[in-house]
């Protein structure tokens, strides 16, 4: 199968009360990991390119792996999605790249403005069929200014403005603040999660898909080997997966997540180089990383709900 839109994938996540995963790629071992998985479990997945990774690997390189995946595996339905795309003109260069979907994240701008910019990468983007999200409200971590939970809690996505938004902008998908952010630091004591937005938001938007960003829960697992070898990550707390397989039956219909992978490959090259000093072929511990991002994404299919939901979204 070639690269599809999320259309379809959320026609029938919504339908039957599952998210589809949106994992980021930065490197060939990340991408292999992921699509390793979701074929043992027959699941759609969307794979998406920040713009860390395009810093880091360029798009080129990225497509290229991602070209592979795709052509090796014709019966997992793979959209590609650009992650935070912050303006016009970079979201215009990703359509034409043959991105099948896009991000417009307007969040940081006043809310006429990011309605504005929101119309017109969809007037753009739909007519060559590629999708567009959009985001309202922030997050931690990409919106620098918003830092911790307690300022998190202030920027939580408005459900009039919400409706507001979708009507006016025409976007195909929404990733509304609910109290997650983004990285390993989430949440400094109990985590929460605005779950009243979200219902209220997805009743009065009804069919219409939703989208968590930020909602690794920072496996304690991944936690434990970092710190033992040599890492320090004190009091790193994710969102709970009972929190995000909750989501995933509600409106949410497409789950990102990115540091649980890099925590799965950190922790697994910590372990390598812990127990075999002398190790110097990257092979020997890229390698266990990729297992372990295999392994961890096997499990996230499940507590999102899509393994084995690959037919129904083709
Ligand atoms: O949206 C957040 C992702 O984790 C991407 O982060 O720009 O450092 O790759 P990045
Ligand atoms: P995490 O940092 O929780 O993995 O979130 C990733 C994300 O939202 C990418 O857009
Ligand atoms: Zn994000």
């Amino acid at each position: 199968m070639a690269l599809v839109n999320t259309r379809k994938m959320f026609e029938m996540a919504y339908k039957n009360g599952y998210a589809v995963g949106a994992f980021n790629v930065n490197n060939m071992e990340i991408t292999q990991g992921i699509m390793a998985a979701v074929a043992e479990e027959k699941a759609p997945v969307i794979l998406q390119v920040s713009r860390g990774a395009r810093e880091y690997a360029k798009n080129s390189y990225l497509r290229a792996i991602i070209d592979v995946v795709v052509a090796e595996n014709p019966d997992i339905p793979v959209a590609i999605n650009l992650d935070h795309g912050d303006n016009f003109e970079t979201c215009k260069q990703f359509v034409d790249d043959g991105f099948t979907s896009i991000m417009i994240d307007g969040s940081h701008l006043p809310f006429k403005d990011n309605i504005a910019v929101t119309k017109k990468v969809c007037e753009y983007a739909h007519p060559r069929e590629v999708v567009v999200e959009a985001e309202l409200g922030q997050l931690g971590g990409i919106e620098e200014d918003v830092v911790g939970v307690e300022d998190v809690a202030k920027h939580i996505a408005d459900p009039d403005q919400a409706v507001e938004f979708v009507e006016k902008s025409g976007c195909d998908s929404l990733a509304v603040a609910c109290g997650t952010s983004h990285g390993a630091y989430k949440f400094k004591s109990e985590p929460k999660l605005a779950f009243d937005v979200l219902q209220e938001i997805g009743e009065r938007l009804p069919g219409f898909p939703l989208v968590m960003h930020g909602s690794s829960s920072v496996l304690k697992e991944f936690v434990d080997l970092i710190n033992k070898y040599g890492g320090a990550m004190p009091n790193a707390m994710g969102v709970p997966e009972e929190a995000v397989t909750k989501a995933s039956k509600m409106a949410i219909c497409k789950v990102n997540i990115d540091t649980d992978l890099r925590m799965a490959l950190t922790a697994k090259i910590r372990q390598v180089f812990a127990e075999k000093p002398g190790e110097f072929d990257p092979r020997k511990y890229l390698g266990p990383g990729r297992e372990a991002i295999k392994a961890m994404v096997k499990h996230k299919l499940h507590v999102l709900g899509c393994a084995g939901k690959a037919a129904e979204c083709s």
